[in-house]
């Protein structure tokens, strides 16, 4: 079974292709520490024999949370908390990265000033953000350089930067949300040269031997906004920057439905994988281990990605490895239960 295979990239050696994706448990103080709930639930996956996991949306500084209930990594004592699910999750035998973010114009924090490229709202419901300045650039920049400086020290095994979901690096990327006439704004390359240049710091604290995922939306759901192929061109740009994985999601920029069905996103994965020759995490609305086999098999993705799907059942992986009959390890406390 191709879902039961080792991968490794750089020096993250993962036991399986099952992924964990990041996903906003909205359960912080407005302080953005860990809480119990966080370690709980992050070494539940990991206790479920859950290959790698993702920690949630963290943002790199207060303006930057979607909620006022993130997880924040803005300054250092929130290592400590970061560091025990970190310990705990390796302590039950899997890998965890965080994802790294800033919600940009969608942050719903609201004692904060909120920013985005440009002053243009997300919808009605949502507060006008401030056109950043390049001082408001430097400054984010450096908030995850930071950020990531803090992962390493929390002992994350790899970082994803979110560059998705309309978000504030996915904001920079997308024509529809940036209108900005500076070199930051336009042409694809100016569109990239903020998520190009938070790499570029990023790189400098992240050590070389751990890999860099980029979360990216690859589909705008609108005729204006970027396609796969665009969102592909943008990745062979930054990627010598420090990009080795795509994470691959999708919409979240303008606000408007879309209609999931299993394996909604593959397609796009399979482009972006294509055309970038990099690993990929491929997902969304994959439930079962049939599909997430097929991904593998017919090479739409390396690693499959299941959210809502491990929130139900977090015991997926050592539930499919004994129904498939595979010889996979079980924590040495729930052995009596493979029968
Ligand atoms: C409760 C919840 C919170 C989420 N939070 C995040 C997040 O913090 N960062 C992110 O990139 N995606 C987030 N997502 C999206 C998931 O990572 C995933 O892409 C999405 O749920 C589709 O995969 P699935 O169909 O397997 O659940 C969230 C999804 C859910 C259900």
């Amino acid at each position: 079974m191709k879902i039961f295979e080792k991968i490794e990239i750089k020096n993250l050696k993962l036991k399986n292709r099952i992924v964990m994706p990041p996903m906003c448990m909205y359960t912080a103080e407005e302080d953005g520490f860990v809480t119990p709930w966080h370690v709980n639930h992050y070494t539940t996956r990991a206790v479920g024999g859950v290959g790698l996991i993702m920690v949630e949306a963290t943002a790199v500084e207060p303006s930057g949370r979607i909620s006022a209930n993130d997880l924040g990594i803005w300054s250092e004592d929130h290592i400590e908390g970061l560091k025990k699910i970190v310990d705990s999750v390796h302590q039950n035998g899997g890998k965890i990265g965080i994802q790294l973010a800033h919600a940009g114009r969608k942050s719903d924090s609201l004692k904060d000033e909120i920013y985005g490229p440009s002053p243009i709202r997300f919808n009605d419901d949502y507060r006008l953000p401030k056109e950043m300045t390049v001082e408001d650039i430097k400054r984010v920049k450096n908030n995850f350089k930071e950020a990531a400086a803090r992962a390493e020290k929390a002992g994350f095994d790899l970082i994803e930067i979110h560059g998705a979901h309309g978000y504030l690096i996915n904001e920079f990327i997308s024509p529809l949300t940036n209108k900005r006439e500076d070199e930051y704004g336009g042409s694809l390359e100016n569109r990239s040269r903020f998520l190009k240049e938070i790499l570029e710091e990023v790189v400098q604290v992240w050590p070389k031997e751990k890999p860099i995922t980029l979360r990216v939306s690859s589909l705008e759901y609108s005729e204006k906004g970027n396609t796969s192929e665009d969102i592909a061109d943008i990745i062979n740009h930054v990627k010598e920057s420090g990009v080795d994985i795509v994470n691959v999601s999708s919409g979240g920029v303008i606000y408007t439905k879309i209609n999931p069905y299993p394996g909604y996103q593959i397609e796009p994965a399979r482009i972006i994988k294509e055309k970038t020759n990099l690993p990929v995490m491929a997902g969304g609305l994959v439930t079962d281990w049939q599909l997430a086999e097929e991904i593998i098999k017919n090479k739409r993705g390396d690693m499959v990605y299941m959210g809502r799907k491990l929130l139900r059942d977090p015991y997926f992986v050592i539930n499919a490895s004994h129904q498939l009959g595979i010889d996979y390890p079980w924590p040495k406390q729930y052995e009596r239960a493979r029968i």
